[in-house]
């Protein structure tokens, strides 16, 4: 495959940007070579700068739910634009958004926009430590909350511990603000709570954790989650820039039939734009400024181009059938593939929920921990990886990322995945 284009495009980038990227996976360091540089999508095909065109199952790392340039979201952002992009005062269609979200999603009542997924956790936490008077975090290891300072740790040694950092330049102080628990540990959350529980503001999971693998939590697990939380008035955040509108309007809470205190939105709910939300029950998004002593503020939050695109996208999320019609297809790759890897007996296991699925080089039918995943194995995926790309499928280029199917792939795409990936695991597993 001629990747020339893309070549010369990254050699340029790389003297002009960190890395040649603005986000750093996109770099393609833990599959090797070069990223390709896309030039356009339509539908579930994008095409890069060398013309050649692929089958895609990033979708943007979640956003695209409808695929590329959908002509609602599309037609709805011309309409938009015309009128100018930005005012810095309110505008309609930030109350039409809003009114479309809360409407259709019995668990919010009120809700901000911010202008990515990081921003929105960001506040979120903020929020939680401006309503409880406390400052400590827990968080789970193998979930992924964006770049928040406080966030971006690990678990230091020890069985409750405070995090160390992941990043330079995050003040240990900031870190020692967060407790990293393994997930789906009933027993680690509520010993910790029962020690800690006058320092901690919140507990902040991915209910259904998809950055790190596909780790899907038990249902006794979230509910236990919850009833601590209550006990020790500890609010709970549900991080779901992931799972919002994408395993139902009402996402992971939704599936799940839990109350979060605050649920954080990004991905989807901006049609492809910029945009995150957070939204809570009145009486918790009240602390807000400026009706309330919580700060938060942005230049370009509620902006009417990525409110417009965003109100297109959920409106066609809302179609009665739209999430069955999602899962149907899913069901339909992942099925294709399961076959195959049985039949050929590879230790290779699909995992799902709703559209989103991801694949490990492991025999266990459930993985809902991070030590479980055999980081040894990724040298595998990364071949797996080279033949998709080179037969026109298009993956986030890291084993630990998952793929999405939206409302775009017609069957062809999906049978074109399934005889691509089986063919791939052949290679690896022959
Ligand atoms: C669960 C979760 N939270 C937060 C974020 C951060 O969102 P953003 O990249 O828009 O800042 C991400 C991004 O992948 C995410 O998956």
């Amino acid at each position: 495959m001629k990747q020339d284009k893309s070549q010369q495009l990254f050699e340029k980038a790389k003297t002009l940007m960190p890395g040649g990227v603005n986000s750093p996976v996109r770099a393609f360091k833990s599959v090797g070579g070069t990223p390709v540089f896309m030039k356009k999508g339509k539908g579930a095909h994008i095409w890069d700068e060398d013309g050649n065109e692929y089958v895609d199952h990033c979708c943007s790392w979640g956003p695209l739910i409808l695929g590329h340039a959908n002509d609602e979201v599309e037609t709805k952002i011309i309409e938009t634009i015309k009128n100018g992009t930005s005012f810095g005062a309110p505008t309609a269609l930030e109350n039409e958004l809003a009114d479309l979200i809360i409407s259709n999603h019995s668990y919010i009542e009120k809700i901000r926009f911010v202008s990515s997924g990081t921003e929105a956790v960001m506040s979120a936490l903020r929020l939680a430590r401006g309503v409880t008077g406390k400052s400590k975090i827990i968080k789970f290891d193998g979930c992924y909350h964006g770049h928040v300072d406080s966030l971006l740790v690990k678990a230091g040694s020890g069985l409750v511990t405070f995090g160390e950092s992941t990043s330079a330049g995050v003040p240990a102080a900031f870190a020692n603000e967060t407790i990293v628990l393994p997930l789906n540990d009933e027993e680690a959350v509520k010993s910790c709570l029962e020690n800690l529980h006058h320092e901690i503001a919140a507990i902040i999971i991915e209910p259904i954790p998809a950055n790190n693998g596909l780790l899907i939590q038990s249902h006794k697990f979230l509910v236990h989650l919850r009833e601590l939380c209550t006990q020790h008035n500890v609010l709970l955040i549900f991080d779901e820039v992931i799972s919002g509108f994408r395993v139902g309007f009402e996402g992971a809470a939704g599936l799940y039939q839990i109350q979060p205190d605050i649920i954080t939105f990004g991905k989807i709910i901006g049609g492809g734009m910029p945009v995150g939300a957070y939204g809570a029950s009145h009486e918790i998004m009240n602390h807000i400024s400026p009706l309330g002593p919580v700060y938060q503020a942005g230049t370009l939050s509620g902006n009417p181009v990525a409110m417009s695109a965003g109100i297109a996208q959920l409106t066609a999320c809302l179609q009665p059938h739209f999430y069955q019609n999602l899962q149907h297809k899913t069901d339909h790759l992942v099925d294709g593939i399961k076959q195959h890897i049985h039949a050929k007996g590879y230790e290779i296991t699909i995992y799902n929920i709703g559209s989103i699925f991801w694949f490990a080089f492991s025999d266990m039918a459930h993985l809902n921990r991070a030590d479980q995943i055999n980081s040894g194995k990724m040298s595998l995926f990364a071949k797996v990886y080279h033949y998709l790309l080179d037969n026109c499928v298009y993956f986030g280029p890291s084993g630990y990322e998952v793929g999405f199917v939206s409302a775009a792939h017609s069957e062809a795409d999906i049978d074109k995945t399934i005889k691509t990936m089986c063919d791939a695991f052949d290679l690896v597993m022959g």
